[in-house]
């Protein structure tokens, strides 16, 4: 049987797929429909310092290859994630493992809110979600160096648990926004969050979303998350987290080839609910034939040499 499992992070990982934040709600309302604690791990809807109700609707819409969101980081809040939705990850996931996504407005939002869970228990760590392109300051953090690099050490200050940054597609150089990250103290990366985008009805000659523009995701992304995926690890030596239109265990295969230690599916959740455990198996599957423990393919992309 093929060696799947990895130490990351400070812990093992049973499993390079998780299921990506936003797609999988607190966890709970995923698991009647897979054995959620026999894959890598789940990352959580956006917790942040307030509840936050979201943007008008329509928030979904679907495109060519994939769909367009502006759910707008809708979710309860600190105090109410503490009280209602963690208990049943630290009952229920032994070892699956969760990463809590986090969002602020300013940095003294995110760091209230990874000091307000880091006594916590039920959890590994954090992803930091600079990357929100649906709400108006969702990409203030990514998109600047100098305000990345404070958020970063700031965070790294306030805990020692796993500290991983979602980042951008959305910036010329993806490299210098990874390098940022490493230079001040983060763990690993996620790359991607989703690409903007907008859809218009022309009938009514109205934006289909009711927040205008959204987050676009599933299939089309694919070759642009590997891309990135590559483009990161070239400029740093952080564990990355791939995400992107991954649907299948080639798919996954190639954000690992690229550079991803572990990778996160989120869209193709909607169409398959099973898909977790699909991919899971088709790159044990993969490795078993090819006699290579995951590990050893991990960026294992071969670049042709050119004149
Ligand atoms: C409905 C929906 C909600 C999302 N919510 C979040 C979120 O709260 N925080 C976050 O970092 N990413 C969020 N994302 C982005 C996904 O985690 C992922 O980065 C993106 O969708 C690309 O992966 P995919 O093509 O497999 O969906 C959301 C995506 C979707 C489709």
């Amino acid at each position: 049987m093929a060696d799947l499992t990895q130490r990351l992070f400070g812990t093992q990982w049973q499993s390079p797929v998780l299921l990506a934040s936003g797609t999988c709600g607190y966890g709970e309302e995923y698991a009647e429909l897979i054995p959620l604690d026999e894959i890598g791990g789940i990352v959580t809807k956006a917790v942040s310092l307030e509840p936050r109700s979201g943007n008008p609707p329509h928030r979904v819409s679907e495109t060519p290859g994939g769909m367009i969101n502006a759910i707008g980081l809708q979710n309860v809040g600190l105090a109410a994630f503490i009280r209602e939705k963690l208990p049943w990850l630290r009952d229920n996931l032994v070892r699956a493992r969760v990463l809590i996504n986090v969002v602020g407005h300013t940095e003294d939002e995110f760091e209230a809110v990874v000091a307000g869970l880091d006594g916590e228990d039920g959890f590994l760590g954090f992803e930091i979600n600079v990357s929100c392109p649906n709400v108006k300051d969702g990409t203030l953090f990514g998109t600047d160096p100098a305000g990345l690099a404070g958020l970063v050490a700031t965070l790294r200050r306030a805990t020692a648990r796993p500290l991983v940054v979602k980042l951008t597609p959305n910036v010329p150089d993806i490299g210098l926004y990874a390098r940022i990250c490493e230079e001040n103290g983060a763990d690993g990366l996620s790359t991607i969050n989703t690409f903007p985008g907008m859809l218009i009805d022309v009938g009514k000659r109205r934006p289909v979303i009711g927040n205008v523009s959204g987050g676009v995701s599933g299939p089309a992304i694919l070759p642009m998350g590997v891309y990135l995926t590559w483009r990161a690890r070239q400029s740093s030596s952080l564990p990355i987290l791939g995400i992107g239109g991954i649907r299948s265990s080639d798919d996954a295969l190639q954000y690992i080839l690229a550079g991803a230690s572990l990778v996160q599916i989120g869209t193709a959740l909607f169409v398959d609910p099973e898909v977790a455990v699909a991919v899971h198996r088709g790159v044990e599957a993969y490795c078993t034939e090819s006699e290579t423990p995951l590990r050893e393919l991990v960026g294992g992309v071969q670049i042709p040499d050119r004149d």
